[in-house]
């Protein structure tokens, strides 16, 4: 289902830039602790993504069938509660979904906001009209400013041309019990789903918060499971291999792991590798409570896009990156290239594929990397499906784990991302902030010692 193929980060291949079998054997024998940690946790009931292959969607493809009479399908969310979304949308369905005809789609235009651009949300509007959409709120803690922003404006908007029946167009995805969101939900009678609460933002693509978009655009959320079952029963010391692997070589200086898929179905599962990998490893604090400042930034590319973008510096750059591609071993769709003029620069392309011109670009780019001593890694699924997609997302939730406990940082919370969510509050005058409010103020450079140059 899903292959994990790290030769070429093999000392055999790329030099001292990789791992030698010995230090291999030593460095997944050192992390076994780190393993059991986080499988005794997950015995423990304590990391509650764990469960969520073994859920019952039922309730989840109900409400999806209102959504799925609409038009359109909006989801106001952000970060955790936005990307898995927009990964699994970019994976399973119609590459030019949104414009494709409605009797060819069959389900709503799916859009996913994660922003509070002011020209995105107003020319949203304009595209998808109120009363042909159905708004699909989503805040694991309910209380997040951008999506609360983003509610107002849609539900005035709903106000203004349906009056009461604005509760019709709405669908909240939150925590079970707490927060702005659930108490709305109970109010105004809106149909809601729970996000579970040991289940944090980033690791929660497979609950609600995507399934249920996904099955409104009428995939099916038993068959994403499916995918993630396979990983717990199957896939777990791989997951531990790879995160041993990325850790290894970051203590080696690979600082950088960039994620280059080689197709566009799997463009955004690099954009949601990025968030989890950043949010869960990135943190000031060892669990033991000393400052250790841990953490890979995670990159994201498209090949064969970034090859003329990135990969000059990927080769002959900083050696500080760990490159790891995505591969299908098989496209959905063939797309022959025809043969046209006889002109060297096309002769030897016509009667071929372009998912073979898409191989070739990445086994070159891969053997370049690896002349050039760059480790690089493949993560390889047969082909893209629900299965896969939700083995994927799964499998990365894993390692992230496993990646955490190896760096002994806590991968399940994010008091930086809180930390300016607060300041957020403050500027914008929410009421108990008064004090950071006047914090920040107090912080800001007065206009004498500001640093700016114009033109
Ligand atoms: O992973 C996380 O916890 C964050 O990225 C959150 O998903 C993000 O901040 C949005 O939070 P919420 O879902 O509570 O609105």
């Amino acid at each position: 289902m899903l292959e994990f193929d790290y030769t070429n980060a093999m000392a055999s291949r790329v030099g001292d830039h990789g791992v030698t079998d010995a230090e291999w054997a030593a460095a997944l024998a050192a992390g076994r602790p780190a393993f059991e940690a986080v499988e005794k946790d997950s015995a423990a009931g304590k990391l509650g993504f764990r469960n969520l292959p073994k859920q019952d969607p039922s309730e989840i493809s109900r409400i999806a069938k209102i959504a799925a009479g609409f038009e359109n399908l909006t989801v106001l969310g952000i970060g955790g509660s936005a990307l898995g979304t927009t990964a699994l949308a970019s994976a399973l369905l119609h590459p030019w979904w949104n414009f494709a005809a409605p009797e060819a789609r069959r389900a709503p235009r799916l859009f996913v906001l994660d922003n509070v651009d002011p020209e995105e949300i107003a020319g949203h509007l304009e595209i998808a009209l109120p009363e042909r959409t159905v708004y699909n709120v989503i805040s694991k803690s309910g209380e997040t400013a951008e999506t609360a922003a983003q509610l107002l404006i849609f539900v005035n908007a709903l106000k203004k041309r349906l009056g009461d029946r604005w509760t019709e167009h709405v669908i909240v995805t939150t925590d079970p019990d707490k927060g702005f969101l659930r108490h709305l939900a109970r109010r105004a009678k809106l149909p809601s789903l729970p996000v579970p609460p040991d289940v944090g933002g980033r690791f929660s693509a497979l609950t609600a918060v995507s399934l249920l978009p996904l099955a409104a655009c009428g995939v099916d959320p038993q068959r994403l499971l499916a995918g993630a079952a396979a990983v717990e029963e199957r896939g777990r010391e791989v997951a531990y291999k790879a995160a041993v692997l990325y850790i290894a070589l970051y203590r080696k200086g690979k600082r950088i792991a960039v994620m280059m898929p080689y197709a566009r179905s799997l463009r955004d599962v690099a954009d949601w590798f990025r968030q989890l990998w950043a949010e869960s490893l990135g943190k000031r604090k060892s669990l033991d409570g000393k400052d250790v400042y841990e953490g890979q930034t995670a990159v994201k590319a498209l090949g064969a896009t970034d090859q003329h973008s990135q990969a000059q510096l990927y080769n002959e750059g900083p050696n500080d990156k760990l490159i790891a591609f995505l591969e299908v071993s098989r496209f959905r769709r063939a797309c022959p290239i025809p043969a046209g003029f006889e002109d060297d620069t096309c002769v030897f392309l016509g009667g071929k594929d372009l998912g073979e011109l898409l191989h070739a670009e990445q086994k070159g780019t891969e053997r370049a990397l690896t002349a050039n001593k760059r480790p690089n890694v493949t993560f390889r699924v047969e082909g893209v499906t629900p299965e896969t997609a939700g083995a994927m997302l799964h499998f990365f939730e894993l390692m992230t784990a496993y990646a955490g406990r190896l760096l002994n940082v806590n991968a399940f919370d994010q008091p930086g991302v809180e930390a300016a969510k607060h300041a957020t509050f403050a500027l914008m005058g929410r009421a108990g902030y008064e004090e950071l409010a006047q914090e920040i103020r107090s912080e800001t450079p007065a206009e004498s010692a500001r640093r700016i140059e114009r033109i």
